[in-house]
């Protein structure tokens, strides 16, 4: 058990397209999520994705609970997602604030697909197959971005829509993922 250190944007390893797992339920997997849970914990994320703590392995977590501090936010199962693959059922996107805990303390407006369908795996090779809209797609497409390579400031189509939590949403509490 252990928070790791998240790395930062800049760091070339965060750029890098991260390779898939190969073997399920080893004791090496086991403990990359332990750390990758405590660490998104102890950072109150959303998700993670194993980059994020210098490991190139296409594994990323994520999930929200209902939390009185954002009542805004919707709920999202907590999941581990293995090898993922991202479709999008339509051609719909939609824009909407995101952070990174590799960018702490901003905020920027980023289109994401509204619906779409997610494959994979979980920590002992059993397949999970879901459809999802809205937040919970939002979060998928975030994580699994980082797995290629690209954080989310790489898609803001409008520059002028990335700054700071604290001015452009004063006051308030916000996660980061
Ligand atoms: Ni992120």
């Amino acid at each position: 058990m252990a928070v790791r250190t998240v790395l930062k944007m800049g760091d070339s390893r965060l750029l890098q397209k991260a390779k898939p797992v190969e073997s399920f339920d080893t004791s090496e997997l086991h403990a990359l999520l332990q750390d990758m849970r405590d660490t998104m914990a102890a950072l109150n994320g959303a998700g993670l994705a194993a980059p994020q703590i210098g490991v190139s392995r296409q594994v990323v977590i994520f999930g929200v609970s209902r939390n009185p501090r954002y009542p805004q936010a919707e709920e999202v199962p907590y999941t581990i997602l293995i090898n993922p693959v991202v479709d999008p059922l339509d051609a719909t996107m939609e824009e909407g604030w995101e952070g990174c805990l590799s960018i702490p303390g901003m905020r920027g407006l980023v289109p994401r697909y509204v619906r779409v369908r997610y494959r994979g795996y979980d920590e002992y090779g059993r397949p999970i197959d879901r459809t999802v809209s809205g937040f919970h797609a939002r979060v998928v497409q975030h994580e699994v971005d980082h797995l290629n390579g690209i954080l989310y400031p790489m898609r803001i189509r409008d520059l002028r829509n990335f700054g700071f939590n604290e001015t452009l949403f004063p006051g308030q509490e916000l996660v980061d993922d």
